[in-house]
């Protein structure tokens, strides 16, 4: 049965995106649309692990996928702090299904007006939004092949591992599209503008070594080693003091868009809300 998730003041919505609107309960997806979506989901306490799951197409994604992955993170349980994604068989993720571009699995809107299409992207893009929750920290595990949106749904992520054999492709602007999966944000922060372009310009495959100098993943391990590298670095993650974690990362995503003067004024802010905390916890 899949879980309903309820707030625990009133039925507020817990999910990191904060749930659906008016404050009605939500619920992750069930069986029929996890399948659907090519996806499947594993809690397990504090740790969800979403993995894409179409191997027979390199976990090829449609607007099923990203509209599943949108209701996931809708409706996340609370207890949840670390969000796994990573893809059956051997590519994490070949990118937008090519099928939608015929028609296949509902079709892509081609001629839609402006409000229409932006609404139907818009839609979409929620898939990888919620990835960004301070309340979560999002792992991407990546081996194989991460192209075009495979690889923006690792930029998404918080912190990319990669397997030896990885290799990124922001494949878009060879398809005549642009990356509009909310990659083209993270991939700038990252690499800076000048090599964006270079990367996207060129649609070429970035491999695991290049990724870690260029600073698109942060641990790069053996092939075949993702299961070890996820249990340390979720064991890591989650030795951390919850509250803290949450803070720590709002403030760091704030970061790019502060002044320096903006960011201090923020980090006295986290903090003085954490030594109160903490002296609550003190005194018992
Ligand atoms: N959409 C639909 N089907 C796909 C996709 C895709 N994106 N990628 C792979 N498949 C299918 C193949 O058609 C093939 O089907 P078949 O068994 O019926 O022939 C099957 O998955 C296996 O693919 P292969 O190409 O045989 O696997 P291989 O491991 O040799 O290559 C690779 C993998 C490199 C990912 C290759 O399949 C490929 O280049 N795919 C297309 C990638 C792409 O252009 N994606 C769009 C990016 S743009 C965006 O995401 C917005």
């Amino acid at each position: 049965e899949p879980a309903t998730t309820a707030g625990p003041a009133g039925g507020a919505p817990t999910g990191p995106t904060g749930g659906a609107p008016g404050g009605t309960a939500v619920r992750l997806p069930d069986e029929a649309e996890l399948a659907e979506g090519g996806l499947r989901l594993e809690l397990d306490g504090a740790v969800a692990t979403v993995t894409l799951a179409r191997p027979e197409r390199r976990n090829a994604m449609t607007f099923a996928t990203w509209r599943a992955l949108a209701a996931i993170g809708r409706a996340l349980p609370p207890e949840v702090r670390v969000v796994v994604l990573r893809g059956d068989g051997p590519s994490f993720s070949a990118g937008i299904d090519l099928s939608m571009f015929s028609g296949g699995e509902g079709g892509f809107p081609f001629g839609a007006d402006d409000a229409t299409g932006d609404a139907f992207i818009a839609e979409l893009q929620e898939g990888y939004t919620w990835l960004r929750a301070p309340e979560i920290v999002t792992v991407a595990a990546v081996h194989g092949h991460a192209i075009g949106g495979g690889f923006q749904l690792a930029l998404a992520c918080d912190i990319r591992i990669a397997a030896e054999d990885a290799g990124f492709c922001m494949k878009e602007p060879a398809l005549g599209l642009v990356p509009d999966l909310t990659g083209t944000k993270p991939l700038v922060e990252i690499v800076g503008v000048n090599r964006a372009l270079e990367l996207c310009l060129t649609a070429r495959t970035v491999d695991a070594a290049e990724a870690a100098r260029l600073g698109l993943v942060e641990r790069v391990v053996p092939s075949g080693g993702l299961d070890a590298a996820l249990e340390e670095l979720t064991a890591q993650l989650l030795a951390v003091n919850a509250e803290a974690a949450v803070a720590t990362k709002r403030l760091l995503l704030a970061a790019p868009e502060n002044t320096l003067a903006e960011q201090c004024a923020a980090e006295r802010r986290e903090q003085v809300v954490r030594l109160r905390a903490l002296a609550a916890a003190f005194r018992g």
